[in-house]
């Protein structure tokens, strides 16, 4: 049954955006040079991930672009439809810079076929990889090497106590639904496991855009209408709480050079991104 909303899209008392009033708004939305006002993001922790972790570790990401999709698949391939391009050459980067001993997927799938097998090819495999997702595709479901416990709930029923399980250096893994709601996996991800986090746990959150907004297409064309971004935008800025370690994002407008360098990719080829990294201090 479809549900009721005491307010049509696109009122201001909805959260589902008008796409033709932000596309009038398009130019401050979007500007040329976006910035961000009262959030850290540690220039120098860029500055040593592209300088000196991506010359290490980056020339062993071996990936092929595609392979046969299917229900069994046990293997990562990089234009895979939900994590690509710099996010999975940067967590294969960090994976083996920070070698983790623990990691928590929240929203789980082909990012989990990344880890897997960096922890098989390169972590001597140990790392302890947990999905917590509740609509799996048919091939986390099936299991590959790698993988030691999917639980198929949403987060929210998840107890507090298998967060609490993350030690320093280990990961919990944000890719959910991307919206914040009465009820939501952000809402209780925000609320209830980030403040609970052990010090020194490394935070991944995917499709964070910063300092740009969401891009026009996925607002003004699709209106996914997301908004988690915003919520962790409120959540870092003077921030001593949270300090970011790397954004793709950020890479991209800050540094691009360095990035440049660090793909060894002069023509701007796997540059797009939205995974950023913190650390809980
Ligand atoms: C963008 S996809 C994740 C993509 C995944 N990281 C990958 O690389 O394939 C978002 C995921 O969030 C999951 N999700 C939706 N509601 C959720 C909830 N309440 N708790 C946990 N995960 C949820 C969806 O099932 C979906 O698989």
């Amino acid at each position: 049954m479809p549900v009721q909303t005491a307010h049509p899209n696109g009122h201001f008392y909805s959260p589902v955006v008008d796409p033709d009033s932000i596309e009038a708004q398009s130019a401050r939305i979007w500007p040329e040079d976006p910035e961000v006002l009262g959030i850290d993001f540690n220039e120098a922790s860029h500055r040593q991930i592209l300088g000196s972790y991506f010359p290490k570790f980056l020339p062993e990401y071996d990936y092929p672009e595609t392979v046969e999709d299917s229900d069994v698949l046990e293997q990562f391939y990089t234009r895979n439809s939900q994590f690509s391009w710099l996010d999975s050459r940067s967590m294969f980067v960090l994976l083996r810079a920070w070698q983790p001993r623990r990691l928590i997927e929240v929203g789980s799938g082909y990012s989990t076929l990344l880890a897997a097998d960096v922890k098989r090819r390169f972590l001597d495999d140990r790392l302890d990889i947990t999905c917590i997702e509740p609509y799996p595709r048919p091939f986390l479901r099936h299991g590959f090497s790698g993988l030691n416990r999917l639980v198929e709930k949403k987060v929210q029923d998840v107890p507090l106590s298998e967060f609490a399980q993350l030690e320093a250096g280990d990961i919990l893994f944000i890719d959910s639904s991307h919206v914040a709601k009465t009820g939501s996996d952000v809402n209780f991800l925000y609320f209830e496991v980030l403040p609970r986090l052990n010090p020194g746990v490394r935070i991944h959150v995917h499709d964070i855009f910063l300092p740009s907004d969401y891009p026009h297409d996925w607002v003004v064309t699709e209106n996914r209408s997301w908004n988690e971004q915003y919520l962790l935008r409120a959540l870092l800025m003077y921030s001593t709480a949270f300090e970011v370690t790397f954004s793709c994002s950020h890479a991209y407008w800050r540094h691009r050079e360095l990035l440049k360098e660090a793909l060894a990719y002069p023509d701007g080829r796997a540059f797009g991104g939205g995974s950023i990294w913190l650390v809980r201090r």
